[in-house]
């Protein structure tokens, strides 16, 4: 005889971030978007940033796998499994969108330009500043995730010092900067969520022959999130606050050339990259209010294949 049973839903997944509001840097595509499309699955009030407008208003309404260039790399579709975010449909909470175009593409395409060699350190922190301002300005959300982080593939030696700068400025000294705002207004609230993003494998320290700037910043932004977890941590756990961060394996975003996914697709057993779905599904689990012990997790994501 089979006795059907329903099990009972300790919290409705689609309420669990009713009355939270996420800003999500870099929501317009790659795995920000992904991030966007659950939180927003699962009741949050999104502010949302990105550099076109048009690009940003679509990114939650469109198929989230819209821009990858070919059918034959895309990651293998998980739709209707345990491990899918809540969709984003039918989204009721008003969404606010924050539109900057952050200055560092020109300077890491080239090798030269005013985020490095000729900006003085003082026009640098204004910059910064400025484009912290831009994106508070609808107020200290209760969550923060920093989904943008460029990346650069190039050799140690080929890597100009603007490069370098630009790469600290962009992945490290941005969410840095954006945490050390908002943190103070969580502790004051008892509550808080901040995710960012390390690189392929910085959740240790490593040598990297092609990616060894982007890698070294990325591991740099790990220890502060280490810091700030033991900071936010200090007050206890009635005030419910966390800094973490995942590092993602190969993600299908739209921003690999097919060239790139294709390499990437031959490092990996299986041959198929992550899709940013699967990176959201993690990083909801991080963000949860009901993660209360979760703080300073630095989460590699990459089906264990770096263990
Ligand atoms: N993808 C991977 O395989 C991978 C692997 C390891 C770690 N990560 C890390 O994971 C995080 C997310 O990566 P991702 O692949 O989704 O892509 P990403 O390129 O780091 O972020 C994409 C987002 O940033 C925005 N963006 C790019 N340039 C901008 C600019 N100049 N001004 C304003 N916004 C800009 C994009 O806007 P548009 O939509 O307009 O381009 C998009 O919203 C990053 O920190 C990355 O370093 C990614």
């Amino acid at each position: 005889m089979v006795v059907s049973q329903t099990i009972p839903q300790a919290t409705d997944p689609s309420h669990l971030f009713d009355g939270r509001h996420a800003l999500i840097v870099g929501a317009s595509g790659g795995i920000g978007r992904a991030v966007a499309r659950a939180l927003a699955g699962a009741g949050a009030r999104l502010t949302l940033h990105g550099r076109d407008p048009a690009r940003l208003a679509r990114a939650l309404a469109d198929d989230p796998e819209r821009d990858l260039p070919d059918q034959s790399l895309r990651p293998e579709s998980h739709t209707g499994s345990s491990v899918d975010p809540p969709a984003a449909q039918g989204v009721s909470q008003p969404v606010e969108t924050v539109i900057c175009d952050l200055p560092f593409d020109a300077v890491l395409d080239e090798g030269r330009g005013e985020a490095g060699d000729s900006a003085a350190p003082s026009d640098a922190s204004q910059r910064l500043q400025n484009v912290v301002d831009v994106m508070l300005k609808g107020g200290v959300p209760d969550i923060l995730v920093v989904g943008y982080g460029p990346f650069l593939e190039r050799s140690l030696l080929d890597t100009t010092a603007a490069q370098w700068r630009a790469l600290f400025e962009a992945n490290v000294m941005l969410p840095v900067m954006l945490a050390q705002r908002c943190l103070p207004v969580m502790q004051q609230r008892g509550f808080g969520r901040v995710l960012v993003f390390g690189g392929t494998g910085t959740d240790r320290i490593a040598g990297f022959r092609t990616v060894a700037a982007y890698s070294a910043v990325k591991t740099a932004l790990m220890s502060w999130v280490k810091s700030a977890a033991r900071e936010v941590g200090s007050a206890g756990q009635h005030a419910n606050l966390a800094v973490n961060a995942i590092c993602p394996g190969y993600v299908a975003t739209e921003y690999l050339s097919r060239e790139t996914r294709e390499r990437y697709a031959r490092r990996i057993p299986g041959g198929r990259l992550a899709t940013p779905q699967q990176v959201a599904t993690a990083a909801l689990a991080l963000l949860d209010p009901g993660s209360t012990l979760m703080n300073g997790v630095i989460l590699p994501l990459d089906g264990g294949t770096r263990s």
